[in-house]
């Protein structure tokens, strides 16, 4: 089985859209995300047009059909007197039927080859704490950074890609976009999947 991981283009994002809202669709995430309904693709589409790197977006493709996507985002770590640029990734999605087939491991281990290639020094995020250290991610709290209430826990991770970056961050709490927030109101998702709707 070959996973190929490729730069997400225009005509992928209905078909991206999709494999988010159903990779996110499972119950405990319905009831525990709070707001009855999957949202993570009205996101993907938010970042599309603010705050995501379009470069770090990325599709993984099994026998010529989408199956799984990643995007990553601008964060930064404010400390006292200075402002760490880091990257911040999610939605990471794979299509129910295909998951546990290596396809999010390829699409995570590629984000980071491509982060480090396009000059990031570190990745910042929050995520699934049982999936991630496999890759090296560890707790943020190595490094001595909070998130932007100054609390640290198993779920909120990073990794360098610059030896040494966040050692300017030491101290520092942890800002992503605010996206992620604006995603957690149900009228906007409502919305937004209406349009869709007409779309077809
Ligand atoms: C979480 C998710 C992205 C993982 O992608 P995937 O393609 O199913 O996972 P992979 O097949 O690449 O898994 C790689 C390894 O991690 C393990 N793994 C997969 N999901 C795991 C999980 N939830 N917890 C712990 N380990 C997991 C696999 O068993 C595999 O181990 P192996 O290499 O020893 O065989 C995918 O299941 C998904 O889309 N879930 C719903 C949405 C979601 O939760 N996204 C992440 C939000 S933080």
């Amino acid at each position: 089985m070959v996973i190929s991981v490729r730069k997400e283009q225009e005509k992928d994002y209905r078909r991206v859209e999709e494999i988010t809202r159903a990779a996110f669709s499972y119950p405990e995430r319905i009831e525990r995300g709070g707001i009855g309904c999957p949202y993570e693709h009205w996101m993907v589409h938010a970042l599309r047009e603010r705050d995501g790197i379009l470069e770090l977006s990325l599709v993984a493709e099994l026998e010529g059909m989408i199956v799984g996507h990643i995007i990553c985002s601008k964060a930064e770590v404010r400390t006292s007197d200075d402002v760490v640029p880091v990257l911040n990734f999610g939605p990471l999605s794979v299509l129910p039927a295909y998951q546990g087939k290596g396809v999010g491991k390829a699409l995570i281990k590629n984000m980071i080859c491509k982060a480090a290639e396009l000059g990031f020094g570190a990745i910042l995020f929050f995520g699934r704490p049982e999936y991630y250290p496999q890759f090296g991610f560890k707790e943020a709290s190595v490094w001595g950074i909070t998130d932007s209430d100054g609390y640290n826990y198993p779920s909120f991770m990073g990794m360098e890609l610059v030896p040494g970056y966040l050692s300017r961050a030491r101290g520092g709490k942890y800002y992503e976009s605010d996206i992620y927030d604006d995603g957690l109101n149900r009228d906007r998702v409502k919305e937004f999947d209406r349009s869709q709707e007409k779309t077809i």
